[in-house]
């Protein structure tokens, strides 16, 4: 008798049908989240030249991408907006405001699509004239506990608009607790909060500070409050933190480059985690494709499902839309 190997891992993976039986991972449309951009107007749709097949959507056509999300069975949508310049001030003010941008969509996406579920980010950059996520003193330093009272009114401001989860970004100490105790104190018992627990001072985030028209106020950079690439224990501290003061559930951000974040937040907390495949990585893969160098679907698929290999609940990609149609085929 010829020798043979005692176990041929090729034999489950011989035929089609046996590779699904054996998948230890499933991906699909509901464990994407389709961050979608905001502008003022009716009608409009704004191309972004940095992330090629993005556009910023007015409210009326946001509406629509919610109606088409929907259809899809993507799960939820997280907004953001970009503020028309005379709106943007060295506080942020624009940012409590009522009928600001962002409440407006709020309200139109839960009257026309309240199947879906709405996320919203807090954070002041989209609304201040530094671009920065929180309030600078005269030495241009991001200071801290004032920013969470005001990241606290602006969560109020979206919860009372009719945000499902609120989604703090800008990394200051405390403020989940902050906006915990008052979306309890005003009876929006039910509001969840997804922190942006580990996020990064990234390169990555370029495209997207086109998007929200951020890019060219910015000063200086956002080292002093996003976590240092260097790190992985502070994200596990960063994530304690924020788990014992309610969050629901949690995001690593960016995405590809911080998987092993992800599994090791996953790996030590058991609790629904969540990643960000940030705009320099759509664009990054974009360019790939452009470029030749390897094709679309198959990049997406595959990138997307090491995210839930990694230990992702589900993830925040600009190509929700394009997966969720080739998830549904
Ligand atoms: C800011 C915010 C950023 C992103 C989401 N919220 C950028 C930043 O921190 O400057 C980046 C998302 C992306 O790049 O797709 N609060």
């Amino acid at each position: 008798m010829s020798s043979f190997p005692a176990l041929r891992l090729r034999r489950t993976r011989a035929s089609a049908w046996s590779r699904r039986l054996h998948a230890e991972t499933v991906l699909t449309p509901a464990d994407l989240i389709w961050p979608l951009f905001i502008a003022e107007g009716s009608q409009a749709e704004e191309p972004i030249a940095s992330l090629p097949g993005v556009s910023r959507w007015s409210v009326d056509n946001i509406v629509l991408r919610g109606r088409e999300a929907r259809d899809l069975g993507i799960a939820c949508i997280a907004l953001f907006p970009n503020t028309p310049a005379h709106l943007r001030s060295d506080d942020g003010a624009e940012a409590l405001n009522p009928d600001n941008l962002m409440c407006r969509a709020i309200r139109a996406l839960k009257d026309a699509v309240p199947e879906i579920g709405v996320l919203t980010d807090v954070a002041l950059d989209p609304y201040t004239t530094h671009g920065h996520d929180g309030l600078v003193d005269a030495a241009g330093y991001v200071v801290n506990d004032a920013t969470a009272d005001a990241l606290v009114q602006q969560a109020l401001n979206q919860a009372r608009a009719g945000s499902d989860i609120i989604a703090p970004s800008d990394m200051m100490d405390g403020r989940i607790g902050a906006i915990r105790g008052a979306l309890e104190g005003e009876g929006h018992r039910n509001v969840q909060i997804m922190s942006y627990a580990a996020k990064y001072a990234s390169a990555f985030y370029g495209p997207f500070r086109d998007a929200v028209g951020s890019r060219g106020l910015l000063k200086g950079d956002k080292k002093t409050y996003q976590m240092d690439s260097a790190n992985a224990e502070e994200a596990l501290r960063e994530v304690a933190l924020d788990l014992a003061e309610g969050a629901d559930s949690v995001m690593v951000k960016p995405g590809l480059p911080y998987l092993d974040i992800v599994a090791r937040v996953k790996q030590r907390f058991e609790v629904p985690v969540f990643a960000y495949q940030v705009s320099g990585e759509y664009a990054m893969l974009e360019a790939a494709v452009a470029a030749g160098a390897g094709e679309r679907d198959a990049l997406v698929l595959e990138t997307l499902m090491a995210f839930k290999r990694a230990g992702c609940s589900g993830v925040l990609t600009y190509h929700a839309g394009h997966a969720a149609r080739l998830l549904g085929r």
